[in-house]
C-alpha cells in the first residue's frame, strides 16, 4: 500500500473527528466477558514467505511501512472505541482498488495484538476472494450457507487461517441477490452474537465496491465503522467524495489510499 505522501499515514485528516462521532454512537454492549485471545490454533503458524504469498503484512523489516500503516489505523480505531469490540466494514470505491487487501491486512493487524482476535467475514457474495487469498478450502460452506441454514451452527464456517487469532468466514456459494441476505434479521443477529460472545473479538466485513452495488451501503447499517479504500491514481477525488456520501457520516472512519501494484 503506498501512501499519498511520506507523512500521510494513509487515512485522511478528518479521521479522528469522525471516529469520535462514531464512538459516541457505539452502544454499550453486554458480554459474558470471557476471552478467546488464547485460542488454540491447532495448525502450524505461517512463515513470512507464506504471509507474503497471501499478500499479508508480517513483522519483518521488508514490509515495515505497510504494517505500520495498518497498525496506525488499528490504533486509531481502538483509541476511539475504547474498551468495546466493534464491527468494521471495509469497502473500495471501485472494484480492484484493494478493498479485500486492506480488509485482510487490517484484520491481521488486530490479530497481531496477542490480547485480541479478529474475524474476517467475506461479504462479497458475487466475487468472493478471501478464501483463495488465504488458501482456505471452504469445504464446510460459508456465510450464505449459514444464513440459509442457521441450525447447522456457526462453527463449521469459522476457519483457521494459519495466522494466530485470525479466523475467516468465507462467503460460501456464489449469490447474485446478496442485498437480501445482508438486510436480513439473521445477518444482524449473527453479527451481534459473534461480537458479543467474546469481548476481545473484532469483526471485519469485506464488502463489494461501492460503485455498482447497493451492498456496501446495506452492510454499513451493520457496522460501527466504515473504512473506504480508494485506488491511488484510480479513483478521482470526485468519485471518492461521491462514494463517501453513501454512508452515515457518524460511522465514516476514514479513507485509505491504496496503491495497487
Ligand atoms: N497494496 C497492495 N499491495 C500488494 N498487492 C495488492 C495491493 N492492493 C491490492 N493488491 C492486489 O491486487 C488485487 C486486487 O485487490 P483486491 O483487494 O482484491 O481489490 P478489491 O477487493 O477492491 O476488488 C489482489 O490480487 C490484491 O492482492
Ligand atoms: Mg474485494
Amino acid at each position: 500500500m503506498n501512501m499519498k505522501d511520506d507523512n500521510d499515514p494513509g487515512v485522511d485528516d478528518s479521521f479522528e473527528n469522525v471516529l469520535e462521532e462514531a464512538a459516541r454512537n457505539l452502544q454499550r454492549r453486554t458480554s459474558p466477558g470471557h476471552s478467546i485471545a488464547r485460542m488454540n490454533e491447532g495448525s502450524r503458524e505461517l512463515v513470512p514467505l507464506q504471509l507474503e504469498e497471501r499478500r499479508l503484512i508480517h513483522r519483518e523489516e521488508s514490509v515495515r511501512r505497510q504494517s505500520d500503516a495498518f497498525r496506525e489505523i488499528r490504533t486509531r480505531l481502538l483509541g476511539i472505541a475504547g474498551q468495546q469490540n466493534f464491527v468494521t466494514l471495509v469497502v473500495a470505491v471501485s472494484p480492484r482498488s484493494g478493498g479485500s487487501f486492506v480488509t485482510r491486512n487490517l484484520a491481521a493487524a488486530f490479530a497481531f495484538d496477542e490480547a485480541k482476535t479478529s474475524l474476517l467475514i467475506d461479504c462479497n457474495l458475487r466475487y468472493p476472494s478471501q478464501h483463495r487469498a488465504l488458501s482456505v478450502d471452504p469445504a464446510g460452506g460459508g456465510l450464505i450457507d449459514f444464513l440459509e441454514q442457521p441450525s447447522l451452527g456457526i462453527e463449521p464456517v469459522l476457519y483457521r487461517t494459519g495466522i494466530p487469532r485470525l479466523r475467516l468466514i468465507p462467503a460460501g456459494k456464489a449469490r447474485e441477490n446478496s442485498g437480501e441476505y445482508f438486510s436480513s434479521y439473521r445477518m444482524s443477529t449473527m453479527l451481534d452474537s459473534l461480537r458479543c460472545r467474546y469481548p476481545d473479538r473484532y469483526l471485519f466485513l469485506d464488502g463489494p465496491a461501492i460503485k455498482g452495488s447497493p451492498d456496501a451501503r446495506i452492510l454499513s447499517d451493520l457496522a460501527d465503522f466504515v473504512v473506504v479504500v480508494a485506488g491511488y491514481g484510480r479513483d478521482t477525488p470526485a468519485a471518492i467524495s461521491q462514494a463517501v456520501t453513501n454512508f452515515d457520516p457518524e460511522k465514516m472512519a476514514g479513507v485509505v489510499f491504496n496503491h495497487v501494484p
